[in-house]
């Protein structure tokens, strides 16, 4: 199962043309475009379209770099750092792959996006194994904590507690109205 959050734009009813996106997308550009700001004087709300775009065009990419510095120094302060580590840890049974656990570290938190153990290996302690290197690596890149959702069963509650997660919050019919769980687990590493 995919965990990644596919960023949901804040599109209100538009004509065809690109999407206002929200401002609190997961996933920063990298930084460190040029000074940000529009060049236009202040425009009154009627002159403004507003377009949807196939995908997101270089137009689209130059602009959040631009931008991003700008409302981050306002949140965050100076010298924010977005660079995504990425953390990758595979099981194999000989050289078959079995498992893998995905996910990255950015801004001093690690997300696992996505864990996967294939059916005939359940139930053996790799996912608990895959999870804890994927802690381990995590934390010696900088993180601090761990984020993940998983779907809100017996199975993945029980599984992620066992490993130290604790549940902040459910999230009511996120993917194809199944309820979702948000978990953290901190301190990243146990002793
Ligand atoms: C969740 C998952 C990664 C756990 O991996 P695993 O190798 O089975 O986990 P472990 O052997 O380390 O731990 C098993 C424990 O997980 C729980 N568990 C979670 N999901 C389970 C499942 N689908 N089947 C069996 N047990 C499951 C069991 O309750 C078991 O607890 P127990 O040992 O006290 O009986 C694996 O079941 C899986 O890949 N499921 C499908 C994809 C998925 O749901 N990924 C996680 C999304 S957040």
């Amino acid at each position: 199962m995919q965990l990644h959050d596919h960023s949901e734009s804040l599109a209100p009813p538009l004509a065809e043309g690109p999407f206002r996106t929200s401002p609190c997308v997961e996933g920063h550009p990298p930084v460190g475009g040029t000074e940000g700001g529009s060049q236009l004087a202040r425009q009154p709300s009627s002159e403004v379209t507003y377009r949807l775009a196939k995908e997101e065009t270089r137009e689209v990419r130059r602009f959040l770099a631009r931008e991003w510095p700008v409302a981050d120094r306002a949140i965050f302060g100076e010298n924010c750092d977005w660079t995504s580590q990425p953390v990758v840890v595979e099981a194999h049974v000989g050289e078959e792959l079995v498992g893998a656990a995905l996910g990255e570290v950015i801004a001093g938190m690690a997300r696992l996006h996505d864990l996967l153990v294939v059916a005939g290996c359940q139930g053996r302690g790799v996912g608990g194994h895959l999870v804890e290197a994927f802690c381990d690596r995590a934390a010696t890149l900088g993180a601090a904590r761990c984020y993940l959702r998983c779907p809100a069963t017996e199975h993945h509650r029980h599984f992620y507690e066992r490993l130290g997660f604790s549940q902040v919050a459910r999230l009511p019919r996120y993917y194809h109205d199944h309820d979702f769980l948000e978990y953290l687990r901190e301190p990243l590493v146990r002793g």
